[in-house]
C-alpha cells in the first residue's frame, strides 16, 4: 500500500454552502492560501449559482480570481448550468464540476432539472469552448437519497457512462452519507468496468460515521482521488439530512499513518484549520485527529 493519493479540499464550496454563518471574503482567501501552503494541490473554492439561492457563494468570482494566482494548485468551481460554467471560465477556474444526481427527486430539488436534462446541460457546457479547463461530471446521490430512498445501481452506471462521453473525469458522490464499504466497492467496480480510468474521485460524506471506512474501501478498490472537507463542514442544502464531508484532517492522518503519501503536511494543515476557525468562529468544526493531537512518534509517509 504505497501508491500515493490525491486529495481535493472541498470545504470552501461544499463546506461553506451549508454553514450556518457566512465567512468573509478576505477570510476565505486566507484559508485557501493556508490550505495550499499545507500541500493541497486541488481546492474546490466555490460555486457559480444564483447568489440569492446560496448567499455564501456570492463572492465565488473574486475567490476564484484570487485562488488562480496561487502557484501550483488546481482551482475547482461547481456550476449547475451553462451560465455558471461561463462565469467559472471568465474567472479562470482550472476545473468545473457539475452535480448530476442519480436520484430524480434530488436532481429536481437541487438543479430543477431531471437527471436526463442535467446530462444534456453538461453536454452543452462541454461543447462550449473551454480551453484549458477540465470538466468533471459528479454523480450525486450515487449510493442512496433521502428523498427517493434507494437509487438503482444501473442508473448510476448509466449516468456515469453518459457523462464519460464528454467529461474529462467522473466522480461518484455519497451526498447524504448512505454508503457502506461493501456498496462502495461494488459500485466503484461496476462504474470502473463501464468507463475505465475516467472514473476518478470518491466524494464521501460522514453523515453516519462511515466516511473513513468508505474512503478506505474505495482506496482498496483502486480509487486514488478523494474529496474531503476541513473540519467536516459540508452538505447539500437541497438534500434533507445532508451533513459534512469526510474530514480532511482525519483522512490525511489515516493515509499518512498507513504509509500512503498525500503530499500534505499535517502540522501546516492544523494551521489552516486555525485560520478556518478564525474566519468562522461560531460554526462547529469537527476533527478527531486535530482534537486529540498526533500520536507520539507519528511519522508521515516517506
Ligand atoms: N449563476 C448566476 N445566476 C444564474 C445562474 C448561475 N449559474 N443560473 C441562472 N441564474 C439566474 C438567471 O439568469 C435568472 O435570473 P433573473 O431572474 O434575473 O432572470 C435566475 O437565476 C433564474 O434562472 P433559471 O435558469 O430559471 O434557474 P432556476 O431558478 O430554474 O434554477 C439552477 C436552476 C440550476 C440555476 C439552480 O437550481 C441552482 O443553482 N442549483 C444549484 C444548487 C446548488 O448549488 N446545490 C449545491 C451543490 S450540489
Ligand atoms: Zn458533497
Amino acid at each position: 500500500m504505497n501508491a500515493g493519493v490525491h486529495i481535493c479540499e472541498v470545504g470552501p464550496r461544499d463546506g461553506l454552502q451549508n454553514a450556518h454563518h457566512l465567512m468573509p471574503t478576505e477570510a476565505k482567501k486566507a484559508w485557501i492560501r493556508a490550505l495550499a501552503a499545507a500541500g493541497l494541490k486541488e481546492i474546490e473554492v466555490g460555486s457559480f449559482v444564483p447568489p440569492k439561492l446560496i448567499p455564501a457563494m456570492a463572492d465565488t468570482g473574486e475567490i476564484v480570481r484570487d485562488a488562480v494566482s496561487i502557484p501550483g494548485i488546481k482551482v475547482v468551481a461547481l456550476a449547475p448550468n451553462l451560465k455558471g460554467f461561463q462565469r467559472a471560465l471568465e474567472a479562470g477556474a482550472h476545473k468545473v464540476t457539475f452535480p448530476v444526481s442519480a436520484s430524480r427527486k434530488h436532481s429536481e430539488s437541487n438543479v430543477r432539472m431531471t437527471p436526463e436534462q442535467m446530462i444534456e446541460e453538461v453536454r452543452r457546457c462541454a461543447q462550449f469552448p473551454h480551453p484549458g479547463a477540465e470538466i468533471e461530471g459528479a454523480v450525486s446521490t450515487a449510493f442512496g437519497c433521502t428523498m427517493q430512498g434507494e437509487v438503482p445501481e444501473d442508473d448510476v452506471v448509466r449516468i456515469a457512462a453518459a457523462l464519460a462521453e464528454f467529461c474529462d473525469c467522473v466522480a461518484l458522490a455519497d451526498t447524504v452519507g448512505y454508503a457502506n464499504p461493501a456498496q462502495i466497492k461494488r459500485i466503484f467496480a461496476k462504474v470502473r468496468k463501464a468507463i475505465g480510468s475516467k472514473l476518478e474521485a470518491a466524494h464521501l460524506h460522514n453523515t453516519r460515521g462511515l466516511g473513513l471506512a468508505n474512503a478506505l474501501a474505495a482506496y482498496e478498490e483502486g480509487v486514488r482521488h478523494f474529496d474531503s472537507s476541513m473540519g467536516g463542514l459540508g452538505g447539500c442544502p437541497f438534500a434533507p439530512g445532508a451533513s459534512g464531508n469526510v474530514i480532511t484532517e482525519d483522512l490525511v492522518f489515516m493515509f499518512e499513518s498507513m504509509g500512503i503519501k498525500t503530499g500534505i503536511d499535517l502540522e501546516k494543515l492544523f494551521l489552516a484549520r486555525k485560520i478556518l476557525i478564525q474566519g468562522l468562529p461560531d460554526e462547529p468544526i469537527y476533527g478527531h485527529t486535530p482534537d486529540a493531537g498526533l500520536p507520539k512518534g507519528f511519522r508521515a509517509a516517506a
